[in-house]
């Protein structure tokens, strides 16, 4: 009786000193400095570079509302990879548009959350640098279609058959006529929204949506079953259906508009959901990350809030306060940040910071990693490195303090852009003045839950939401 209590309290003690042992273990790549904060991480140079596609493990399946994110031109992409794929310097050119687009409309934009129902849609609204893909399915039978998502865009729209004019896609064509539950909103209705250029064709609503690189979505305006997941279907969903659309590239079906207006899924799931959706974007273009609707009180715990307003009632908007970089907050006078918000945005790839603090930001991470060979500069980066000859590198921690005491520890991924292992490059850019609008770019949200409590207006983060 004693020999075997002893041993259970033995293993209790090991199962003690291993758990111990684990803990230390797991702070070995990641330091702490004076004030408590996380000054460097380890991290191996295979994980900043594109890998085949590994196995999904986002701990977010279960969800019911969950779908799957993926990076468009990825390993992982349901999307038949381009034969003309963009390279980096297209890709980011057009990044660059979509950044200054996004600046322009939100130039005389008001800071706070406007009545989602006095918006109509922008003739010119969103672009089309969106880097990651979901895919739902749509009428009846279900369809499936793989559409990009975007925090900046209202309309949730995919090309229709008859195509006037319609770019290559990887899935067929969505033909309405094929479908049960589809149906043309009419003109007279309160639904149609008679945005921008659109008018009505008979008594038929249309739409017309031109974006900032000068592609464009035009056709019937519509509604149709939306099918998230086997058991989440929303009836009825306000689409585009778009028989003239032009001026997209990698073969998705569309684009699935998150922001906060009437019109926008997230309003028009309203009852269901509560206005309330987070993603989290994977490490590399190698993993799974997700897209969930509603909320999840299991991934809610460990989300910290930042007050969330609107810009130019089309963006969602959080205060930056001061980055800590390698454990020290850099210094960046505070009239710098404490201007309006800075845009979140899901379809933009690199975060822009006033070219004072990203100047301080590059000092200070060039000084932490003077051991490292550099490399060519990258345009638009200026800091690149040439990991070729090494396995692990320890990278000096960067930490975005944001209004409401929200820290967030970027992760390895969301400080590079990996082109090869011999030009690795600090994935920030500097806006031509300090007085321009700073957008927190997708680069930087990776491996995060960024959850959008669009009701409660507030942003969380927390971390661990994917790999
Ligand atoms: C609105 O934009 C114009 C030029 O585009 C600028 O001169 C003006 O100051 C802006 N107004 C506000 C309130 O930002
Ligand atoms: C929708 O409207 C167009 C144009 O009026 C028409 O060709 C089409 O048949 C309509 N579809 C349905 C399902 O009513």
């Amino acid at each position: 009786m004693e020999g075997s209590f002893l041993r259970v309290l033995n293993r209790a003690r090991l199962f003690l000193s291993l758990h111990i042992l684990m803990i230390c273990f797991m702070h070995k790549g990641y330091p702490y400095g004076v004030e408590g904060k996380i000054t460097s991480h380890t991290t191996s140079v295979s994980s900043l570079l594109p890998s085949s596609c590994l196995p999904s493990t986002s701990k977010a399946s279960t969800r019911k509302s969950t779908l799957e994110v993926i990076h468009k031109r990825g390993p992982c992409s349901p999307l038949a990879q381009d034969p003309n794929p963009l390279n980096h310097t297209e890709i980011l050119l057009r990044d660059e548009s979509r950044v200054k687009w996004i600046q322009s409309q939100s130039s005389n934009g008001s800071d706070g959350l406007k009545a989602s129902a006095a918006v109509s849609l922008p003739a010119k609204a969103g672009f089309m640098a969106q880097d990651y893909v979901v895919t739902i399915g749509l009428g009846t039978p279900t369809k499936h279609l793989t559409l990009e998502i975007d925090t900046g865009s209202p309309l949730t729209w995919t090309q229709c058959k008859p195509c006037k004019s319609c770019y290559p896609q990887s899935e067929p064509i969505f033909n309405p006529s094929r479908s049960l539950s589809y149906a043309n909103i009419s003109c007279h209705s309160t639904s149609c929204p008679h945005f921008g250029t659109s008018e009505c064709a008979g008594s038929t609503c249309l739409y017309h949506i031109l974006y900032g690189d000068q592609s464009s979505s035009a056709g019937f305006f519509a509604t149709e079953k939306l099918t998230i997941t086997p058991t989440e279907v929303i009836n009825n969903f306000k689409f585009g259906c778009g028989e003239n659309n032009g001026g997209f590239t990698g073969g998705s079906a569309g684009l699935i508009g998150l922001s906060n207006d009437k019109i926008s899924i997230v309003e028009q799931t309203a009852a269901k959901y509560g206005k309330y959706f987070s993603y989290c974007l994977p490490s590399s273009t190698s993993s799974r990350g997700h897209l969930t609707f509603g909320k999840d009180d299991r991934a809610v715990s460990s989300v910290r809030f930042t007050p969330l307003s609107m810009v130019s009632s089309q963006f969602y908007g959080i205060r930056i306060l001061g980055i800590t970089l390698g454990g020290k907050r850099l210094p960046i006078p505070s009239t710098v940040f404490s201007g309006r918000a800075a845009v979140i945005d899901s379809g933009t790839t690199i975060t822009l910071l006033p070219p004072t603090a990203y100047s301080a930001l590059r000092t200070a991470f060039r000084n932490k990693m003077a051991k490292y060979k550099m490399a060519p500069a990258l345009t638009p980066f200026d800091t690149c490195y040439d990991f070729s000859k090494e396995s692990k590198i320890t990278v000096p921690s960067i930490i975005f303090s944001f209004a409401g005491g929200v820290d967030v520890d970027l992760d390895p991924n969301g400080i590079f852009y990996s082109e090869k292992a011999s030009q690795v490059c600090l994935a920030f850019v500097a806006n031509r003045a300090d007085s321009d609008l700073v957008i927190y770019g997708n680069v930087q949200q990776k491996t995060f839950e960024v959850v959008y409590d669009v009701a409660g207006r507030k942003l969380g983060f927390g971390p661990n939401g994917c790999s």
